[in-house]
């Protein structure tokens, strides 16, 4: 199975790409989500490797990718920088402890069929925008095709899960669905902004009717910002910002509330985790209840996990009926094999 105009490209945010190839990896994904169901065999990927560096820890990403090669016909290997040297950027190495990105991604290239890598938060010194440098810079020198397992702007593999997880929902076409991505209270401020914002620019490509709620000073960047007006006024959804959960959550019909950490994401400098302590403290009241629930049209709840229970959402609601959070979860699989498969195939 493959795609011309998808095979050999690298997976890093959803940006690089139109709605109709988006669409084809979702298409194929739920086409090989109902073959693992019937337990019908699909080796798209015979004895293909792809090489998996994790700088961050991971449950969700490490297995569905780990399982999805298995059972693709492939292998997925392991890499946990300290055990392999940490790939550095270029005057960032260090005497036999490190090795320059440049020599790392050419070598795995030569050995597997995609170079997979996940790094933000203290790995980049929680200096915006340096874990997505770091996995560009593997795109640039690798042959084989690069995928973003989570770099400090994107997770675009979540958003795959998600958007297919709501198509499960809400019906395939999700247009002028309103979707919810809202700021929610952790008592740690070590939050990248990749999920947040892949979540928003995904539900615009699909034309959704998107709402994005955080208190004031917790602003996403202000370049996906404009990406997601723009996917919005070109696949006929809607975007707007709003300070107040419960103004956000009235009539929603799905709802991701999480949190996300105060970061300059200009350049200017590194995340401050007094200042976004201060921040988060003065807003604890951003707690997904069963309370504000009732404000919505009756909607789904969504979280990428792990959830802060009790911070950032209630039992009552993460356990609760209208919670989707082990669906979306378990289509990590299947969204990633329907992207392996056109990308690696
Ligand atoms: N949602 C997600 O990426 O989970 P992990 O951190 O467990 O991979």
């Amino acid at each position: 199975m493959s795609n011309t105009s998808l095979r050999g490209r690298d997976f890093l945010t959803w940006l690089d790409f139109s709605r109709d190839e988006i669409e084809m990896m979702l298409d194929t994904a739920h086409e090989l989500k109902r073959k693992q169901v019937r337990r019908e065999q699909h080796h798209i990927l015979p004895d293909y490797t792809l090489h998996m560096l994790f700088y961050n820890t991971s449950l969700r990403t490490r297995n569905s990718f780990e399982a999805g090669m298995t059972q693709l016909g492939g292998h997925a290997h392991f890499l946990q920088p300290g055990a392999v040297y940490t790939p550095a950027l270029k005057g960032e190495e260090k005497a036999y402890s490190t090795e320059r990105i440049s020599d790392v991604a050419r070598v795995l290239a030569e050995m597997g069929d995609a170079i997979a890598i996940r790094i933000y938060g203290k790995h980049t010194g929680w200096k915006y925008g340096k874990g997505n440098l770091i996995v560009r810079e593997f795109a640039k020198w690798s042959r084989v095709p690069v995928i973003n397992m989570e770099d400090d702007m994107y997770h675009p593999c979540q958003a795959l899960a998600d958007v297919m997880t709501m198509q499960e929902k809400l019906g395939h076409n999700l247009q002028g669905k309103k979707f919810v991505m809202s700021w929610a209270y952790s008592g740690s401020v070590e939050k990248p902004l990749s999920v947040p914002q892949s979540a928003i620019i995904s539900a615009a490509m699909m034309g959704m009717d998107v709402t994005l709620a955080h208190p004031k000073g917790l602003d996403l960047d202000p370049n996906v910002l404009n990406a997601t007006k723009d996917l919005a006024k070109k696949h006929g959804g809607g975007f707007k910002i709003v300070n107040d959960m419960d103004e956000a959550f009235k009539g929603a019909e799905v709802v991701y509330p999480k949190a996300w950490t105060v970061q300059p994401t200009d350049g200017s400098g590194v995340m401050d985790p007094e200042k976004a302590k201060a921040i988060f403290e003065a807003n604890k009241d951003w707690i997904t209840t069963k309370q504000k629930m009732e404000l919505t049209n009756d909607a789904y709840y969504m979280h990428c996990l792990p959830a802060d229970r009790d911070m950032e959402v209630t039992d009552e609601v993460i356990d609760g009926p209208n919670s989707i959070i082990i669906e979306e979860a378990a289509n990590r699989l299947h969204g990633q094999k329907g992207m392996m498969a056109l990308i690696m195939g």
